[in-house]
C-alpha cells in the first residue's frame, strides 16, 4: 500500500470557529457542536458503550479519521465505563494532518468540548499527538495503551476497505456531506460492508440520505431513523441482522523459544489475558536475539517492494512500543544513514522519498554529513529519522515481563503430535504438555512444523570498536553493513554473512571483513583492522523472499519464524499481526499479507 505520495489536509475556521476542510467546502464535525455530535451520534448511536461488558475487544471501523474527534470521544467512553474491554479502532484517511495541523486543529477542537471533560480529553488527544505516525500511505497501527490500539489506514476509501480484513463490530460513517465528497458514500462502498461485518454489527451516521440508507439497505442491513443532533431532524443507525455465537478468546497458549519472535508473540498473547507459558532449551535471548545492540530500521527498496512496507511498519510498531515502556530497553531513536552504493541505487532511495514524508525520509549529501552524524561517509544517502537501535535481551526480556508469562529455560521441545483438540508437546525432561494453542517461534524449521519449511542459515559475526572521545558517532550508518553509535562504550559493527557455515569460534577474517565494512561507510573512521575485536556469532533464518514466515500451520499450530537478518524490526510488528490473525482481530497491516506471510507459502 505504501505506493502514493498522500496529500495533507489543511484546516480552517469559518466565521463561526468551526473548523472547515477548504477542499471540500463543509466542516469536520456538526455546527452544533463537535463532541456532543461523537457522543451522540456516533458513540450512543453505535451502541458501543453497551459492548465494553461484553466484549473482551470491540473492533470498529471508522470512514474518515479527520482529526479524531469521534475516536477520542470512545476513547473517553471506554476509560470513563472503567470497563477492561479493549478497543481496536481502525480509521481510514486519504487526508492525514500533518502532525501541526493535527495539534492546533484538536486544540481548536478542544476549547469547544465541555470543561468538565477538556481535561481528560486533553490527556488522550496528547497521547494520540505523541504517536501520531509519519505520512506514509498505508497502515500505521499505534498501541496507544493497555485497552486501546488505533490503526490508521491512510488510502482513498476504495484501497482501504479492499485492504482491510473484518470482522468489524461497529461501523461510523463520517465522510462529509455526500454532495461534496461523494466517494465517501458510494454503492460501492456499501457493497463492501458486508464482507467486514461482524454478527450484528452495528452501523451510526449523521447522514440519512435516502440513497445512503438505500444502499445499505440493499446490502442488507436493518436500517432505521433516530432523531438527529442540533439542527438535524434525524441520525442514522443500522445493523447486520445475522446472529451468531463469538468464538471465545484463547484462555492459554504455550510458545516455543523465547528470542524476540516468541517473546512479542507471548506478549501479544498476555495482552489480552492469555496464560502463556514459553519454553526454551537455553535462555531467554540465547539465539540471535543476544546480541548486544540491533539496528531497527526500515530497508528502502523500490516502491511496493513488501520488504520496505513491513520493516517500516515494524520499525514504527516498536518505536511506538518502546515509547510506552520506557526505561525498560536501552535505547536511541537517533536515526539511521542510509548511504548508496551507486548511482542507480541512489535513485532508487529518491524514487521512495518522492513518494513519502520529508520527515521520514530525507536525503543527505556526503560533503555535509559530518555534520549530521559526526563523521564524512563515503557517499550521498538518506537520513531515516524513525529509526535506530536497540539493545536486545533486554528487549526481550521487557516482553515477557507480564505476570501471566512464565518462562520455562532449559527445556527443549522434542517433538509434538495432534491428540483431539490439542497439541502434545514432549519435552527433554521426558515430560508432556498439551495445549489448544501453540506457537513456534524457534527462528529456524527445527522440524516441529508438521510440513517442511523453505528456509536456509547464514553465519553472521559481530565486531566491536572502542569508542572515540574526538569524534563521537550520533547516527547509525549502514549500507551492506552498519555501525553503531558508541553503547556502554563501545561502537557494533556488522555483519559478516556465511551460508552453510555452522562455525561458533569467533574469527579474526570476519573482524577485517568487518572493518572494510566501515571503511565502505565511514572512510579513515578506524585507522585499521586491530582496533576491532570480535564479537558476538550468530546465525540468521533466512527465506527466499526476504519475509518472515508467520501464520497457521495447522488448527491451533501458529508459527513466527525466518525473520533473517532484522528480526528486531520485524518479529514485534509480526506478533501483532498473528495475534490479531488468531483472536479475529484487525490486523496491523492489509490483508494481502496473510499470504504474503503464510509460513506454507510457495
Ligand atoms: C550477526 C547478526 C546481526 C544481526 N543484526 C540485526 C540488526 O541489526 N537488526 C535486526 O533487526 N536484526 C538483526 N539480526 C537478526 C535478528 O537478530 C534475528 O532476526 C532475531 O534475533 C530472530 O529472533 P527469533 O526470536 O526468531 O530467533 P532467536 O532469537 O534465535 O530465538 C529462537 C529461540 O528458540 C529456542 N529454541 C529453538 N529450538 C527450540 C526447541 N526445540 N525447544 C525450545 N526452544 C527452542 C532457541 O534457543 C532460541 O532462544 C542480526 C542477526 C545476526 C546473526
Ligand atoms: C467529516 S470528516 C471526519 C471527521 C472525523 N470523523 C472526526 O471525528 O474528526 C471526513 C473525513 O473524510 C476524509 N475523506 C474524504 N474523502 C476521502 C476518501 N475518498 N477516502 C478516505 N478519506 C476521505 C476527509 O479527509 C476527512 O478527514
Amino acid at each position: 500500500m505504501f505506493t502514493t505520495k498522500l496529500q495533507a489536509a489543511h484546516w480552517r475556521c469559518d466565521e463561526h470557529g468551526h473548523l472547515v476542510a477548504p477542499e471540500f467546502g463543509d466542516t469536520y464535525s456538526s455546527r452544533s457542536g463537535a463532541w456532543g455530535q461523537a457522543d451522540y451520534v456516533f458513540v450512543e448511536g453505535s451502541g458501543v458503550p453497551q459492548r465494553w461488558p461484553t466484549h473482551s475487544c470491540v473492533r470498529l471501523l471508522e470512514t474518515g479519521f479527520g482529526l479524531g474527534v469521534n475516536f477520542l470521544a470512545t476513547w473517553q467512553n471506554l476509560r470513563a465505563s472503567g470497563s477492561t474491554a479493549r478497543l481496536h479502532y481502525v480509521a481510514i484517511e486519504k487526508h492525514p494532518f500533518t502532525w501541526a495541523d493535527l495539534r492546533s486543529a484538536l486544540d481548536h477542537a478542544l476549547t469547544s468540548a465541555d470543561p468538565y471533560r477538556r481535561p481528560s480529553l486533553q490527556v488522550l488527544a496528547e497521547q494520540l499527538l505523541k504517536r501520531w505516525p509519519p505520512l506514509l500511505s498505508g497502515f500505521h497501527a499505534l498501541e496507544l495503551d493497555a485497552q486501546v490500539t488505533l490503526t490508521l489506514v491512510f488510502a482513498d476509501i476504495e484501497n482501504a476497505l479492499a485492504a482491510l480484513r473484518g470482522p468489524f463490530d461497529i461501523f461510523y460513517l463520517d465522510g462529509f456531506a455526500p454532495d461534496r465528497n461523494p466517494q465517501m458514500w458510494s454503492s460501492n462502498l456499501f457493497t463492501q460492508l458486508p464482507l467486514l461485518a461482524a454478527p450484528m454489527a452495528q452501523v451510526a451516521s449523521w447522514c440519512v440520505a435516502g440513497s445512503v440508507r438505500r444502499a445499505l439497505a440493499d446490502a442488507g442491513f436493518v436500517v432505521q431513523k433516530r432523531p438527529g443532533y442540533g439542527t438535524k431532524r434525524d441520525a442514522l443507525a443500522a445493523h447486520w441482522p445475522v446472529a451468531a455465537e463469538r468464538e471465545p478468546p484463547p484462555s492459554e497458549a504455550i510458545v516455543i523459544g523465547a528470542g524476540i519472535a516468541g517473546a512479542s508473540v507471548a506478549h501479544q498473547l498476555a495482552r489480552r489475558g492469555v496464560t502463556v507459558t514459553v519454553i526454551e532449551q537455553a535462555t531467554a535471548a540465547a539465539g540471535g536475539s543476544g546480541n548486544p545492540v540491533a539496528v531497527v530500521r526500515p530497508e528502502l527498496g523500490a516502491i511496493g517492494n513488501p520488504v520496505t512496507e513491513i520493516t517500516a511498519a515494524g520499525a514504527s510498531w516498536l518505536r511506538r512500543w518502546i515509547e510506552r515502556h520506557p526505561n525498560t530497553v536501552p535505547h536511541a531513536w537517533c536515526g539511521v544513514l542510509r548511504t548508496a552504493r551507486d548511482t542507480r541505487k541512489y535513485n532508487k532511495m529518491a524514487q521512495l522519498a518522492a513518494i513519502a514524508s520529508e520527515d521520514w525520509l530525507q536525503p543527505f549529501d556526503a560533503t555535509s554529513s559530518a555534520q549530521l552524524c559526526g563523521w564524512p561517509t563515503a557517499a550521498d544517502g538518506f537520513f531515516l529519522s524513525e529509526a535506530g537501535w536497540v539493545a536486545p535481551p533486554l528487549l526481550v526480556k521487557a516482553m515477557l515481563d507480564h505476570p501471566l508469562i512464565t518462562l520455562r529455560n532449559g527445556l527443549a521441545v522434542r517433538a509434538i503430535a495432534r491428540h483431539d483438540q490439542t497439541w502434545q508437546l514432549t519435552l527433554s525432561d521426558e515430560t508432556f504438555i498439551e495445549t489448544s494453542l501453540l506457537v513456534v517461534a524457534t527462528a529456524f524449521d527445527t522440524g516441529l512444523s508438521p510440513a517442511k519449511l523453505k528456509m536456509g542459515r547464514a553465519r553472521g559475526q559481530l565486531s566491536q570498536l572502542p569508542a572515540r572521545d574526538d569524534y563521537p558517532l550520533s547516527m547509525v550508518v549502514c549500507r551492506d553493513g552498519y555501525i553503531s553509535p558508541a553503547v556502554d562504550g563501545m561502537h557494533t559493527i556488522g555483519a559478516t554473512l556465511q551460508h552453510d557455515d555452522e562455525d561458533t569460534s569467533a574469527r579474526r577474517a570476519d573482524d577485517i571483513e568487518n572493518f572494510e565494512r566501515v571503511q565502505r561507510l565511514l572512510p579513515g573512521f578506524v585507522s585499521d583492522a586491530s582496533q576491532l575485536s570480535s564479537g558476538r556469532v550468530g546465525w540468521r533464518a533466512t527465506t527466499q523472499d526476504r519475509l518472515p514466515l508467520v501464520g497457521q500451520l495447522a488448527p491451533g499450530l501458529y508459527a513466527s519464524l525466518g525473520h533473517g537478518a532484522r528480526g528486531m524490526t520485524t518479529a514485534p510488528v509480526c506478533a501483532e499481526f498473528l495475534v490479531a490473525l488468531m483472536c479475529d482481530e484487525p490486523l496491523p497491516l492489509g490483508r494481502d499479507w496473510v499470504g504474503r506471510l503464510n509460513p506454507l507459502r510457495a
